[in-house]
């Protein structure tokens, strides 16, 4: 295909710099971010610089960038010299990354007046405190799977405060492949789960490596009952209570106050400050 619809939905990159785990892509096939940053411009389905069917290559795009003048400008003042080379795209594009950060959302703003993430937060509601308890507690099984007791357990992969992926984490069961009925078991990463939402609650991208949800009631359903599937061999022992797969028994009040706790983990700066906006308006 010469480019177009890409096999996996984009990442979020929000607070990448304070990921624990530090593989990237769904299948954590970039070993740091640095290699992460040019593989989509390599990509032929993506940016193209493939050097595939006569297209460009990393070659021709240093080429290219060196003779655009603000990048000569902007090389220099960064490296002392205009050379632009692929290990100093990287650095810079990496270093942009990490600059896009979240800390001051309801959570950051409770989590400081507590001591630990057990408290109950002074300024949540007793939705959002209870959301919050059964995010962060594990949950208790039958021998079926079910849960009897406990919380949900989603802390134990996605761990608090920067609510990024454990990085041993296996899947989550969610394995189809966007336009295909194959299926993919090694996307084990997820984005910090900050910023899922926008500030008006509503969500602000599709979730999962295929995009299959849009909203986070879909994501609990999910969870409250994970798809037994035969030929998934690595479907987290955490979702494989006593070797079925769980079922957390959510109740409608219970879904309703996770989804008011996840909303609390979301900023307003990042959506706000110019200085993650382009650069290329208004010059
Ligand atoms: C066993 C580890 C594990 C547990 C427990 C877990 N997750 Fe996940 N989660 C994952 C993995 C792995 C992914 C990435 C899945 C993919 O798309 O391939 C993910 C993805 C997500 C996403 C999508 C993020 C995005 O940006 O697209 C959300 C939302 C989410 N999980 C919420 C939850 C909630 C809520 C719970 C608790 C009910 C939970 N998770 C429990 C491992 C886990």
């Amino acid at each position: 295909m010469e480019g177009g619809q890409t096999v996996r939905h984009s990442m979020r990159l929000i607070n990448a710099r304070f990921a624990i785990e530090s593989k990237f892509f769904w299948n954590e096939r970039a070993t740091s971010l640095e290699q992460q940053t040019t593989m989509p411009i390599q990509d032929h389905l993506e940016m193209g610089f493939s050097g595939v069917n006569g297209r460009g290559n990393m070659a021709s795009l240093l080429a290219k960038l060196s003779k655009i003048n603000y990048y000569n400008e902007l090389f220099k003042f960064v490296y002392g010299d205009t050379v632009v080379t692929e290990a100093r795209m990287q650095e810079s594009l990496a270093q942009f990354v990490r600059s896009i950060q979240s800390f001051d959302s309801k959570y950051d703003a409770g989590r400081v007046q507590v001591r630990n993430d057990n408290d109950p937060f002074p300024n949540f509601t007793a939705t959002e405190n209870t959301g919050k308890n059964l995010y962060m507690t594990p949950p208790i099984f039958n021998n079926n799977g079910i849960r009897i007791a406990g919380g949900l357990g989603c802390n134990s992969c996605h761990n608090a405060p920067e609510f990024d992926i454990d990085p041993n984490s296996r899947n989550n069961g969610i394995i189809g492949v966007i336009g295909s009925n194959d299926i993919e078991l090694n996307d084990t990463r997820a984005p910090s789960l900050r910023d899922l939402t926008k500030t008006d609650g509503t969500i602000n991208s599709r979730m999962m490596h295929n995009g299959v949800f849009n909203n986070l009631a879909a994501v609990l359903a999910h969870y409250n009952n994970i798809p037994a599937n035969q030929r998934n061999n690595n479907l987290d022992g955490k979702l494989r209570p006593n070797n079925n797969t769980q079922q957390l028994n959510l109740t409608t009040d219970e879904r309703d106050a996770v989804i008011a706790f996840m909303k609390t983990l979301s900023g307003t700066l990042v959506y706000t400050d110019k200085k993650w906006s382009t650069p290329f308006i208004n010059q």
